[in-house]
């Protein structure tokens, strides 16, 4: 599907996204561990959980859509998931199929997964490994990449696993896999993650502490053989999902904003961070907390941008935001330079490539040196452009923004990508009174 965004004017009103990735992926999986009936509001509906869902419906475990668009879950209990009769394909989702394995570990049987040509593409390893530490077994493509097929067992040996990176989806998968092993599973990352499944966990019943080290690394310990209890799970907005009308209204000229019910978690709010310092006018009105998550409204007003030096130490707190935020940084003041983006290279397609050639082809100035990416604004006038999305939702809608907020349009490729996080996204931009619209190839 090609999708084109012609340029617009001042964007204006309530921007209402949908929930939040990571916690829907969370809550379908925790639901599915707990004995008895959980209740999931504000889960997004997007391709990616959906993936989840289907998958866990092939484990065994029963989850619907109830009229008044809820979700419902009744779980098998800790070790209860049952073989699933055929290969489980989790599409696009990275964090629903690590995620997973992490579940599939503490159970006597054998999975395959397999996922869309971005999902087979990526480095798997990084799960398995911890996973084979604790006694399960998994046969891979080389690079430990999908499809593979993971042999679980429920006698786990307990480990302590030191993750050379700061990944939420490595240590989630190390700690559920930690829930089917006697005695405590600890993960050590050299910065802290994103951090819902632990709050997840502890709000259902597990015993997890989580513990700042002195070199600014973060280390988690679960005790294993817990009860999970089931849960009404509130599923805020996705502050990776605001991030794009956000960007596009602080850009152009005019806008005013307010996103509502967005989740502020500090440990995903490096954007929010990062634009302040840029010189974003940005409040947060009505911070209060939803089923132990943080949440706000954020308020917007188009700002005037100055370039910054982002820390390689906040890429954690801000790691799907790059793409928009070097949007932004196209268009403000100076030099942005974002430091230690080595992770951008796995996620969904190669992040750094892709931003760096996608803006040089709308005219901007942008450098790669090393892992740090450098882009520097505001860009005079865009040039037409046509982007191909490479399967990767947040390439799709960063270049989108940009063509709403240059001079000349751009055409995404492949955008039907964007159904993984934001349904709705080009109807949700247009009421607010941007210009995206399909177009015949
Ligand atoms: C996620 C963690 C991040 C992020 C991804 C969602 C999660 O990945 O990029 O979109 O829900 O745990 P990593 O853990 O690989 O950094």
């Amino acid at each position: 599907m090609l999708l084109q965004a012609a340029p617009h004017g001042a964007l204006q009103g309530d921007a209402v996204v949908p929930g939040d990735k990571s916690m829907s992926h969370r809550s379908l999986l925790l639901a599915a561990l707990a004995v008895g009936e959980s209740r999931i509001t504000g889960l997004l509906e997007g391709a990616d959980v959906m993936a989840t869902a289907g998958a866990l419906r092939a484990l065994g475990a029963t989850v619907e859509r109830q009229p008044d668009g809820t979700w419902t879950v009744r779980g098998c209990g800790v070790a209860g998931l049952a073989e699933p009769a055929d290969v489980l394909d989790l599409g696009n989702a990275g964090t629903g199929a690590r995620l997973l394995m992490g579940l599939l570990a503490g159970h006597a049987f054998t999975t395959f997964l397999s996922g869309d040509a971005s999902l087979r593409s990526r480095p798997m390893r990084r799960v398995t490994e911890p996973l084979v530490a604790m006694g399960a077994s998994v046969l891979g493509r080389s690079g430990g990449r999908l499809p593979l097929a993971i042999t679980g067992r429920n006698d786990l040996v307990p480990i302590t696993w030191r993750s050379p990176v700061a990944s939420a989806q490595i240590k989630s998968a190390v700690l559920l896999a930690g829930l089917h092993a006697p005695g405590r599973t600890t993960v050590v990352e050299p910065l802290p993650s994103r951090d819902h499944t632990e709050r997840m966990l502890a709000a259902m019943g597990a015993k997890i502490t989580g513990e700042a080290g002195a070199d600014g690394g973060w280390t988690v310990a679960i005790e294993g053989e817990a009860e999970l209890a089931p849960q009404a799970f509130l599923v805020p907005a996705d502050p990776s999902s605001a991030a794009f009308p956000l960007v596009a209204a602080l850009t152009a000229p005019g806008s005013a904003l307010t996103l509502p019910g967005i989740s502020v978690n500090p440990l995903r709010t490096g954007l929010l961070a990062t634009l302040r310092e840029m010189g974003a006018k940005l409040e947060l009105a009505n911070e209060r907390s939803v089923a132990g998550e943080p949440v706000a409204d954020l308020e917007v007003r188009a700002s005037r941008l100055v370039g910054v030096d982002v820390p390689a130490a906040r890429a954690p707190s801000m790691i799907d935001e790059y793409p928009i935020l070097a949007v932004a940084a196209a268009f403000a003041q100076g030099t942005t330079r974002m430091r230690g983006l080595a992770e951008l290279r796995v996620k969904e397609s190669d992040r750094l490539l892709l931003v760096a050639e996608g803006l040089a082809a709308c005219g901007v100035e942008v450098a790669v040196e090393g892992d740090d990416l450098l882009v520097t604004g505001p860009v005079r006038a865009t040039r037409a452009a046509r982007i191909d999305a490479h399967h990767d939702h947040r390439i799709a809608m960063s270049f989108l923004v940009m063509g709403g907020l240059g001079s000349a349009p751009v055409t995404v490729a492949g955008a039907e990508t964007i159904e993984t996080s934001f349904p709705g996204f080009a109807d949700l931009m247009n009421r607010l009174g941007a210009g995206l619209e399909a177009i015949e190839p």
